[in-house]
């Protein structure tokens, strides 16, 4: 099954309505897909589904409504509204629908709505009557006009014995079409391949140089550009992470291996977007057997690897192509050099050298410098910066 809500953030948001008995189901129903899942229980709709069921399912304690000391304590409001990739109101009742559009902050769970700038996505479920009401239809048309996301409702019979629309859609559904909602189209048709990774520059048998990329932002650039509808094709240095869904995968070890794959099939791609930490050189010789620690002094002779990212951007077919620069000081001084230098489109100086970006790291900030711009991508997680990433790359080449 293919998991369209991988590596997504979603904070469901329970209000007080009877669907809420659904939420368990709707939780794991998320899950299947991928996502991963926090709670925050609106005032009253305890009464409807037990936090600890909803603890149970996702695996985390349950955000209760009340802001106190206790529930800042651990992941406060404004933490809460900053992980959420997503906000999932469901059931959304007529009460909640109406505090949204005033833009009440009474409780936990309207308060995050206030405090998030992730888009929030909303589930309605009340009585025929009530969703059919002049004041609900409007509260509803001013939540789709500051562009929430409206899953449903439903049409049918009813918790009350009522026949009509209100009815919350099925879980299922709610988690599908929530996945829909990050396949967003705006590269479509295109062919991106990506590096991504460490390389291995071996030494003998046992022995190697290398560095400390994970891999991690070079795959989830290839995840959101495959979201992003693009024929996604990942180059990768040796990682342990489990490939993004809907690539293309070629595993290698070496610069030189690297190398050898992008080239053989960068013709067929529209944009390259160089991740990978590649060595600058590597040993001049890999001997056959081990090296035996007979002198006291050994000297490592290097040669230098081909520049992968230069090679492609001086080809006379090019694709549009993306480079990475790691810098620790004098960020946008050094990559623009870099850009100029390799010639590129794009180029994403990546803040390295703390302990919270670059490197190994869950989160990344970037500036993202083109031949006349540049951009802030201020620090978030890799997921989250690969699709801003993705989407500056789209508008740049529609320039
Ligand atoms: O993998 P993670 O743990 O998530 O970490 C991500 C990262 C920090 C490795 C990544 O975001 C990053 O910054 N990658 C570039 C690392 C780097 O050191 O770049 P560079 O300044 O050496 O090279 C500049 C550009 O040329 C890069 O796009 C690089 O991929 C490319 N290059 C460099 C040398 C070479 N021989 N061939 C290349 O293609």
């Amino acid at each position: 099954m293919t998991k369209r809500l991988n590596n997504k953030r979603v904070l469901l948001g329970v209000s007080a309505g009877i669907a809420a008995y659904k939420t368990p189901d709707l939780v794991r129903k998320l899950a299947a897909q991928g996502a991963e899942v926090r709670v925050v229980m609106s005032k009253n709709s305890e009464q409807f589904v037990t936090p600890l069921a909803l603890q149970a399912v996702s695996g985390h304690e349950v955000h209760h409504y009340a802001m106190t000391a206790d529930s800042e304590s651990g992941m406060g409001h404004i933490d809460l509204a900053r992980w959420a990739d997503i906000v999932l109101i469901a059931p959304g009742t007529a009460n909640m629908i109406a505090r949204l559009v005033i833009g009440s902050a009474d409780e936990l769970l309207t308060t995050v709505c206030v405090a998030t700038e992730a888009p929030i996505a909303i589930a309605p479920a009340m009585n025929q009557q009530m969703w059919q009401n002049a004041a609900t239809n409007e509260n509803m048309q001013t939540l789709r006009d500051r562009g929430l996301l409206v899953l449903g409702p439903d049409s049918g019979e009813q918790a009350c014995g009522e026949v009509g629309p209100g009815r919350m859609l099925q879980p299922e559904e709610i988690a599908s079409r929530l996945g829909d909602h990050f396949l967003n189209g705006s590269l479509s048709g295109q062919s991106v391949m990506i590096t991504a990774g460490p390389t291995w520059e071996a030494l003998d048998p046992v022995r190697g140089i290398t560095n400390h990329s994970s891999g991690l932002m070079g795959y989830a650039i290839a995840q959101a550009a495959a979201e992003a509808g693009a024929s996604v094709t990942l180059v990768s240095g040796p990682t342990n992470l489990s490939k993004p869904e809907h690539c293309q995968a070629i595993d290698v070890v070496s610069a030189l291996d690297m190398h050898d794959a992008v080239m053989s099939s960068i013709e067929e791609q529209d944009i390259f977007i160089a991740v990978a930490a590649v060595a600058d050189y590597r040993p001049s010789t890999n001997a056959d057997k081990k090296i035996k620690k007979d002198n006291e002094e050994m000297t490592i002779s290097m040669v230098k690897n081909p520049d992968i990212l230069a090679d492609v951007a001086a080809l006379a077919k090019r694709p549009f192509c993306v480079g990475f620069a790691a810098e620790t000081n004098d960020v946008v001084e050094y990559a623009t050099a870099k850009l100029r230098r390799k010639n590129l489109d794009l180029i994403a100086a990546n803040h390295v050298g703390g302990s919270e970006t670059g490197f190994g790291t869950a989160d990344n900030a970037i500036t993202l410098i083109s031949k006349n711009s540049v951009r802030e991508l201020p620090k978030a997680n890799k997921y989250a910066l690969a699709r801003d990433l993705v989407e500056a790359i789209s508008n740049e080449m529609k320039k």
